[in-house]
């Protein structure tokens, strides 16, 4: 018989909710709760949130903004764990009113830094399996900032490109930015992916490498930093190369508040969504890594050293050296099917399947650089150069990609792009300005470290009632929930995909949410919508403990196209904390679901 899914979370699935709806909703049957909010104290030193009296001091104690990346990792005793989470941006508009007094913004501005980077929360609950609480004055609880230090590891530390009038060696970068998607290590530690860095220089792009990484000159930025803090402002001789110092995957130790987070070179550096990891049949491990940019690429990084399965700090430290030393590849598709069928309209290939093979094309081997005229600091540094002379295919915007734990196949979401034109259709991405994004599923033909792979597409997302080229892995379209915008991918005990969107409510006119697809059998390709987040709002970090029956999400966003006064949000309180005009600012939560 079919296995509709994991006991532990056994629903029905919602019907979409219309994107003015400012709700969270949740299956018949199901609660839902806030863990932890914007502002709320870490500490008992730390002021309790008040939105009429923020201080920089105040928020880099508390939990900061835009909440993405998310997990939750429990103890052994499975009564006490941390709960780890990106910052990835701010809302001006709805941490503030509007002002123009410079030092109001200079003030201001030191908040945004203090609510972006990173959190590690420290949790608790009485019994395994009861829904969890924040602690306040955890031990491994702390805040990464825009202002903490980080190291840089790996082959591109230390050189030119990367050194700065503040650090003429190269080796310790202030501050982590656009903290987008994640992993959690087999090791313990979490990796966070630098994505959106750009907007908060003032760029420069009088080179080549810099108009690669974004393509104009600009003179100020949202945040207002570059105005008073020089290493902003990268048309500054000193600070010309700060922006090299970002678009990494940060590597975190939660276990140890003390610890200074690492920023790995030899991962390469662009948009980067998040990584996730595996262990290779031989214990190497691999690493998979999506760039979020349209028509940018799919990457896997196989490390040098071999995996240690041991807990003792030795085995520990050892393994957090993994990811400082190995080799980049990234990804070219290949079609089995004649282009002239690719017709950017979804229309089937005569085989029945947008599938074929694929292999993963060497950037560093042995650490070292092999593309034709470029040294190994500068494919670390400028990647994204490197994969464009060695002829990687160029995707609908990669977003996670995240290896199955139960079958080894890789899962990519791929959340639209706009510019997919008629002209740059192929079979992987066979969809002309693909509005509503695809999901593929990567199968490694030499191993998890090898370098083919066999793939196809899962899903064409979309709205079947609308859109008539959507499809399900086979599944009856009419069956399914409709879904736009893959983004965050997550897999619970028993192997099924789960799913989080951004964009859908401009896309398919529903709010974003959380979905399940069972990968096997009979089942296979049926989309079934878990939860649905308020009006405006993203769902991210989505964490699966199905044999808990718990669900927990990161609320990113609520309410983001209104403004302090002219709210169109007030998740998760729905209640006054504003004392101006009596009217809620929406804040960004960790949400946990449950049974009850
Ligand atoms: Fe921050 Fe690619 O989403
Ligand atoms: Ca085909
Ligand atoms: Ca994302
Ligand atoms: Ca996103």
């Amino acid at each position: 018989a079919a296995k509709p899914g994991t006991a532990g979370l056994a629903f029905t699935p919602i019907a979409p909710v219309d994107r003015t709806v400012d709700a969270f909703t949740v299956p018949v049957g199901y609660r839902w709760q806030p863990i932890i909010r914007w502002g709320d104290p870490l500490f008992s030193s730390v002021p309790a949130f008040d939105f009429d009296h923020q201080t920089a001091q105040a928020q880099a104690g508390q939990f900061g903004y835009n909440n993405d990346y998310l997990d939750i990792i429990a103890d052994p005793s499975g009564k006490t764990g941390v709960l780890v989470t990106n910052h990835e941006y701010v809302n001006p508009d709805l941490m503030f009113t509007a002002t123009t007094d410079p030092e109001e913004r200079r003030r201001r501005g030191e908040i945004y830094k203090a609510a972006m980077g990173m959190a590690v929360v420290e949790v608790k609950r009485r019994r395994v399996g009861d829904p969890w609480e924040y602690v306040v004055d955890g031990e491994r609880s702390r805040r990464v900032t825009v202002e903490s230090t980080f190291e840089l590891t790996g082959p591109a530390a230390g050189s030119d490109l990367v050194k700065t009038a503040a650090d003429p060696e190269g080796r310790w970068v202030k501050g982590t930015l656009g903290n987008c998607a994640g992993g959690t290590t087999p090791w313990g530690t979490v990796l966070s992916g630098e994505e959106n860095f750009n907007g908060y220089f003032a760029w420069a792009a009088d080179t080549a490498e810099q108009q690669r990484y974004s393509a104009g000159s600009t003179t100020s930025t949202e945040t207002g930093w570059e105005q008073y803090d020089e290493r902003f402002d990268a048309h500054s001789p000193g600070y010309v190369n700060e922006p090299n110092r970002f678009g990494y995957i940060v590597e975190i130790d939660p276990s140890d508040p003390t610890s200074t987070p690492k920023k790995h070179t030899a991962m390469g550096r662009f948009k980067h969504e998040g990584a996730n990891v595996t262990i290779a049949e031989d214990g190497r491990v691999v690493a998979y890594m999506g760039d979020d940019e349209r028509n940018d690429y799919l990457y896997k990084f196989v490390s040098k050293g071999r995996y240690t399965a041991a807990t003792s700090t030795g085995a520990r430290r050892k393994n957090m050296r993994l990811l400082s030393e190995g080799d980049l590849f990234v990804a070219r598709f290949s079609g089995n099917s004649p282009a002239a069928e690719i017709t950017g309209t979804g229309a089937m290939p005569s085989d029945g399947a947008f599938d074929g093979t694929g292999e993963w094309i060497a950037l560093t081997r042995g650490g070292e650089s092999v593309v034709p005229g470029m040294t190994t600091e500068q494919v670390l540094v400028y990647t994204r150069l490197a994969a464009d002379l060695m002829g990687a295919t160029k995707m609908d915007r990669p977003e996670d990609v995240e290896p199955n734990p139960h079958t080894g196949k890789v899962y990519l979401a791929l959340t639209n792009n706009s510019r997919r034109t008629v002209a740059t259709l192929d079979e992987v991405n066979p969809i002309t300005g693909n509005r509503y994004g695809h999901v593929v599923e990567l199968t490694e033909t030499s191993g998890q470290a090898g370098e083919t792979f066999g793939w196809s597409i899962l899903l064409l997302c979309g709205d079947p009632a609308v859109t008539d080229y959507t499809y399900f892995a086979g599944f009856p379209k009419e069956l399914v929930s409709p879904i736009s915008c893959p983004d965050n991918v997550a897999f619970d005990s028993e192997g099924n995909l789960w799913i989080s969107t951004d964009g859908a409510p401009s896309t398919i006119g529903y709010n974003d949410g959380l979905f399940r697809v069972p990968l096997e059998g009979d089942q296979r390709g049926n989309v079934q919508q878990f939860l649905s987040v308020p009006r405006e709002a993203e769902t991210c970090g989505p964490v699966i403990h199905d044999r808990e029956g718990l669900v927990f999400v990161a609320v990113q966003h609520p309410g983001e196209n209104g403004a302090v006064g002219a709210q169109t949000s007030y998740f998760p309180d729905y209640v006054a904390s504003h004392s101006g005009d009596k009217v809620a600012a929406p804040r960004p939560s960790v949400v946990q679901v449950w049974k009850g």
